[in-house]
């Protein structure tokens, strides 16, 4: 039933390494970094969900109501019998906004490292949509170097919502952007959404919520390493630490210490001293100047760019720069 799965040589088996290696790696240099990817095991995308339905988290829903509005703009410039490629394929929730307004789509193509989550959407899609092929696409977005069957031969509009192109280093972004061009084709076009620069205080709350949800997903990265890596982490001796950095335009995301403490984790121990940070995440926002330059930086341009009155978020319509 299923399409065949492209593998990129990163079988479940190898996760666990694959994750030790980052983590220890990670603690093991000055400044301490463990990579936004490994925020996403089940329990962190189960909150990250969460974080998406947060009053404080505005980013979700403006993209969402952007999207719902300009779709059949969008599928007026793609055109007719282009295949879809997802790269990330989160939520279903707004690439249905755009399947709903392509029915004479070639194929759906979503990419994503999470076999369980591609299989899940897949049998979900092909059920709420019998005429479409969905070929789903195993693998690193980062380090895709080629599309399946039906996707190769079609013209293609490539999807990366949610801003999480804003996770990317600007270089990192720029070799994204890259990768996609080379994916999407000289007459391919890459829908983007992109946080916008906006009040400090704004941004700030978007990160820290009353709730606490934010909290406990930056902490479930500790959990995690406690969980799979034989980590003795005291979750509770730690602290989210989220702020805005206005110069560089970007959220800036650590999980502090408390106090001075050591933990095991993967055979190896660390020790923390009062205060000493570890960074899980950047989210850089953009304006509209940001957006363009970045775009041309990858070899595309901007075909069209929506935002929501407020403008606290873009979605932009990139097409290749010949
Ligand atoms: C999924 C990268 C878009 O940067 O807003 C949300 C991740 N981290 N709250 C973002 C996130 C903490 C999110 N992205």
């Amino acid at each position: 039933m299923n399409a065949p799965l492209l593998d990129l040589d990163r079988p479940e088996t190898s996760d666990l390494q694959d994750f030790r290696r980052a983590v220890l790696s990670g603690l093991s240099r000055q400044p301490r970094a463990i990579s936004a990817k490994y925020l996403y095991d089940a329990r962190g995308s189960a909150l990250f969900d969460d974080i998406c339905e947060l009053p404080e988290y505005y980013l979700t829903r403006t993209e969402t109501s952007i999207l719902r509005e300009r779709a059949r703009d969008i599928a007026g410039l793609a055109g007719k019998g282009v295949a879809l490629v997802e790269f990330g394929s989160g939520s279903s929730v707004k690439s249905r906004l755009l399947l709903d307004a392509m029915p004479d789509l070639a194929v759906y193509a979503p990419i994503d490292i999470s076999r369980q989550h591609l299989h899940e959407q897949s049998a979900r899609l092909r059920r709420d949509y019998p005429g479409l092929p969905v070929e789903p696409v195993f693998g690193d977005y980062m380090a895709l170097r080629s599309l399946p069957g039906i996707a190769k031969d079609a013209p293609r509009l490539g999807f990366f919502p949610g801003s999480t192109i804003g996770n990317l280093e600007p270089e990192e972004a720029t070799a994204f952007l890259r990768n996609a061009r080379a994916l999407l084709g000289h007459d391919g076009a890459l829908v983007v959404g992109a946080d916008l620069r906006k009040d400090a205080k704004v941004l700030h709350d978007a990160y820290n919520d009353s709730a606490g949800v934010t909290a406990a997903f930056t902490l479930n990265l500790l959990a995690r390493m406690n969980r799979e890596l034989d980590g003795t982490f005291d979750i509770d001796g730690f602290t989210h630490d989220a702020s805005y950095n206005a110069e560089l335009g970007r959220i800036e995301i650590f999980f502090r210490s408390l106090r001075e403490q050591s933990a095991m984790v993967g055979g190896r121990r660390f020790a923390f001293g009062e205060g000493e940070r570890v960074h899980t995440e950047y989210s850089y926002k953009y304006d509209v100047h940001g957006i363009e330059a970045l775009a041309r930086s990858g070899g595309f341009k901007i075909g069209e760019l929506w935002t929501d009155k407020d403008r606290l978020f873009a979605v932009a319509y990139l097409v290749a720069d010949l």
